[in-house]
């Protein structure tokens, strides 16, 4: 009788297949940034389908009140840190602000150094119909990209704030456009931001790739969160979208707070935590001190 070979398929690597799957599936993808080791390496065992080291890396980790001040190589520095963390999350690497916008041929260098220079699988990059032929020429040179609609953080002065976009006809319909445009250029998904829950589904229900929300309802083939957010880490602002899982910030303050008093008390460290020398190696590094020390301080 032949052996059952268990299946491992619950911890071999997501591939884009696996994602496109997803597509109108009742097991939708679930999806969250992270921006280093140890997140990377705690998402990826949690289960999560797809790490992204969002461009948010700027607000959330490095400080900048937008996203826009964020660098290339600030980018590939996290996402290499994500990589080594992270065995079966498909992951997606953003292109921050400039990297992709000036021209094609740049951007289809920047987004290459994604994936040999720091290990993503894919990228992701904001904007709709005007970044389709960009998007194309990422895809021609065998890179998958994500596309990034709706509130799109990387052209906030344009949108004039973080705001909830297509919630007029023609904006919504403008958002439909720029999907399609996005599905044609080869996006392998897209990412819909602060879109109206209605406008969310129609969306997802009219493409053939999947939809990722982030504040766009239920509707979509997944869903994203930045982690900071949904640990309750960040605490700058906390948009209506997002749904605290923990609050880290109050249990790290505490940790924090306790360590401080007990080094301030002298409770840390305690013998437990302190190395040992063994008793004649020890009166014979004393005895070595005579001649340093003539008023013989220590016995
Ligand atoms: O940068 C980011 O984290 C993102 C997500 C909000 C989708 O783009």
């Amino acid at each position: 009788m032949s052996q059952q070979v268990p299946s491992d398929s619950s911890n071999s690597k997501i591939s884009l297949a696996t994602l496109q799957d997803k597509k109108d599936c009742s097991d939708p993808i679930v999806a969250v940034t992270a921006y280093d080791y140890p997140t990377a390496r705690v998402a990826d065992a949690a289960g999560v389908d797809l790490i992204l080291v969002g461009d948010s890396l700027a607000m959330v980790v490095l400080g900048y009140e937008n996203t826009l001040p964020v660098t290339m190589d600030e980018m590939l520095h996290h996402c290499r840190a994500v990589a080594r963390g992270s065995k079966r999350a498909f992951m997606t690497g953003d292109m921050p602000f400039l990297s992709y916008q000036v021209d094609v041929s740049e951007a289809v260098r920047n987004a290459g150094r994604f994936l040999s220079d720091a290990g993503m699988d894919s990228v992701k990059l904001e904007g709709g119909r005007r970044m389709a032929s960009t998007v194309r020429a990422i895809v021609e040179a065998g890179i998958p990209v994500m596309g990034h609609i709706g509130l799109t953080p990387q052209a906030i002065h344009q949108l004039g704030g973080f705001r909830v976009q297509g919630r007029s006809s023609n904006t919504a319909r403008a958002l439909l456009d720029d999907a399609i445009a996005l599905e044609k250029a080869g996006c392998f998904a897209i990412v819909l931001e602060a879109v109206p829950g209605r406008v969310a589904t129609l969306i997802s229900e009219w493409l053939n790739v999947p939809t990722i929300g982030i504040g766009a309802g239920s509707g979509c083939d997944g869903q994203v969160l930045v982690s900071n957010d949904l640990l309750g880490l960040f605490d700058r602002f906390t948009p209506r979208f997002v749904k605290k899982y923990s609050n880290l910030r109050v249990e790290m303050l505490n940790a924090f707070e306790r360590y401080r008093d007990e080094v301030g008390r002298r409770d840390f460290p305690g013998a437990e935590h302190t190395f040992g020398i063994p008793d004649d190696e020890w009166q014979t590094f004393i005895d070595s001190l005579e001649d340093l020390r003539p008023s013989g301080k220590h016995s």
